[in-house]
C-alpha cells in the first residue's frame, strides 16, 4: 500500500520546532493542506494568516478527530507537549499533557487510518546512568517527570507500531537552538537565552555552570532531520519512535567563547537553578549511526556557523525592535 503524505495535521504548531516546522511543511505539500493548531490562539508567527489554524486541546480526542475528518488528514505531526522545566514544576500536568496527548493522537490515528504519525522523543529519554556519548540502545532510565513520559511515549508508539501496523517515527532531539520562537520551557533554553541576550545586553547570567554539556542542534538541521525521517520509506526503517540523531556537543563556556568571536566584549556569568540537576543528568552527546544508516542523517551545521547565523538574525531583529 502506497502511504502518501496529502493532508497534515500540527499539534502544538505555535511552539518553538511547530512554528518553523508548519512553514517548511507548507512549502513542501501545500500551504492548505496544512493545519496548524495550538492550545494557545495568540494569532502570532503568520501561522494562522498562511494557512489553515484551529485551536486544539490534544487532551481531548473528539477535537483532534473532528479536525482529522474535517480535513481529510492522512499524517498527524505531533509537538504538543510540556517540556522538562515546567514539567518538574508541574509533574502530574506533564504527564497528563504528553501521555494522554499522544495516547489520543495514536488512537485517533488508528480509528481514521491516518497513514503516517511523527512523535518526537528527546535526549531527556535518559537519566545520570547512562554512559556520556548515548548509545542508540541503552536503558533508559530518567530522572524527570518529562523524561519519563518521553520513555514511555517512544514505548507506546513502538506498541501501536506492532499491534496496529500504525507507521509511527519519531527521534530524540537534542536542545533545540532557533531564532524564530523562543523556547517553551525546557532545560537547554540557555543556549537560545544566551544569544537573545547577547545581542540585546551583551551579557547573560546562565542558569547552569560553565562545564555544562549536553547534546544541541541548529533549527535548520532539526527540520531537516525531522522532514528526511518523516518522508523515508517505512520498510526501510528498523527502529521506529526512538532515533537518536546528534549534530553538535558543547559546555556553555565553549558556547560563550563561540559568541565571543563575533562580540568580543560579551559577559557572561552563573546562576545555577533547578535545572543544573537536569542539565546533569542528560548525556553529552548521541551517537546516531542508527539514523545515518537507516534514512541517511547528516547534520549540516556546526558552532561556530550557527552562532554567525543566530547573531546575524537576532541583531537584524533587535534593530527592528521585535525581541
Ligand atoms: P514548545 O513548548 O515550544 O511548544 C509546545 C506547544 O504545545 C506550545 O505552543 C503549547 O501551547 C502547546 N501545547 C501545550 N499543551 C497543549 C495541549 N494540551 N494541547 C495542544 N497544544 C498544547 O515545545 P517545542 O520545543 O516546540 O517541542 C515540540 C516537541 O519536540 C515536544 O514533543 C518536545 O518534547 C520535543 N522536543 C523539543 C526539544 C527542544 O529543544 N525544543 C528537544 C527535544 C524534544
Ligand atoms: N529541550 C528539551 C528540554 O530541555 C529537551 O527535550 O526540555
Amino acid at each position: 500500500m502506497k502511504r502518501e503524505i496529502r493532508r497534515v495535521l500540527v499539534t502544538g504548531a505555535l511552539g518553538q520546532i511547530g512554528s518553523e516546522l508548519t512553514v517548511e511543511l507548507r512549502r513542501k505539500y501545500g500551504t492548505d493542506n496544512v493545519v496548524a493548531s495550538d492550545l494557545r490562539d495568540c494569532g502570532c508567527f503568520g501561522l494562522k494568516e498562511s494557512g489553515p489554524f484551529h485551536t486544539l486541546d490534544v487532551m481531548d480526542y473528539n477535537q483532534i478527530e473532528k479536525l482529522v475528518k474535517d480535513y481529510e488528514i492522512d499524517t498527524i505531526v505531533h509537538l504538543a507537549a510540556l517540556l522538562s522545566g515546567v514539567g518538574e514544576k508541574n509533574p502530574t500536568a506533564c504527564w497528563n499533557v504528553n501521555m494522554n496527548g499522544t495516547m489520543n493522537v495514536l488512537n485517533v490515528s488508528v480509528a481514521n487510518k491516518i497513514n503516517r504519525v511523527f512523535i518526537p522523543s528527546s535526549i531527556a529519554v535518559w537519566g545520570p546512568d547512562c554512559p556520556k556519548v548515548a548509545p542508540q540502545e541503552t536503558p533508559l532510565h530518567p530522572t524527570t517527570m518529562y523524561g519519563v513520559t518521553k520513555v514511555a511515549g517512544e514505548v507506546l508508539c513502538d506498541y501501536y507500531v506492532k499491534k496496529f501496523g500504525l507507521d509511527v517515527r519519531g527521534l530524540r532531539y537534542p536542545g533545540i537552538i532557533s531564532a524564530e520562537t523562543f523556547p517553551g520551557g525546557g532545560t537547554t533554553d540557555y543556549a537560545v537565552a544566551i544569544y537573545y541576550e547577547a545581542v540585546k545586553r551583551n551579557h547573560y547570567t546562565c542558569f547552569v555552570k560553565e562545564d555544562t554539556r549536553l547534546p544541541m542542534m541548529y533549527m535548520p538541521d532539526c527540520l531537516k532531520a525531522t522532514m528526511d525521517l518523516l518522508e523515508a520509506p517505512f520498510d526501510k526503517l528498523k527502529h521506529h519512535s526512538d532515533f537518536n540523531v546528534g549534530s553538535m556537543s558543547f559546555d556553555v563556556k565553549t558556547l560563550a567563547e563561540a559568541i565571543k568571536k563575533y562580540k568580543p566584549d560579551f559577559t557572561i556569568d552563573y546562576e545555577p537553578d533547578f535545572r543544573q540537576a537536569i542539565a546533569d543528568s542528560w548525556p553529552d552527546s548521541v551517537d546516531d549511526s542508527a539514523a545515518r544508516e537507516e534514512w541517511g542523517w547528516n547534520p549540516s551545521y556546526d558552532l561556530d556557523s550557527m552562532t554567525k547565523d543566530m547573531l546575524q538574525i537576532l541583531e537584524e531583529k533587535n534593530k527592528a525592535g521585535l525581541i
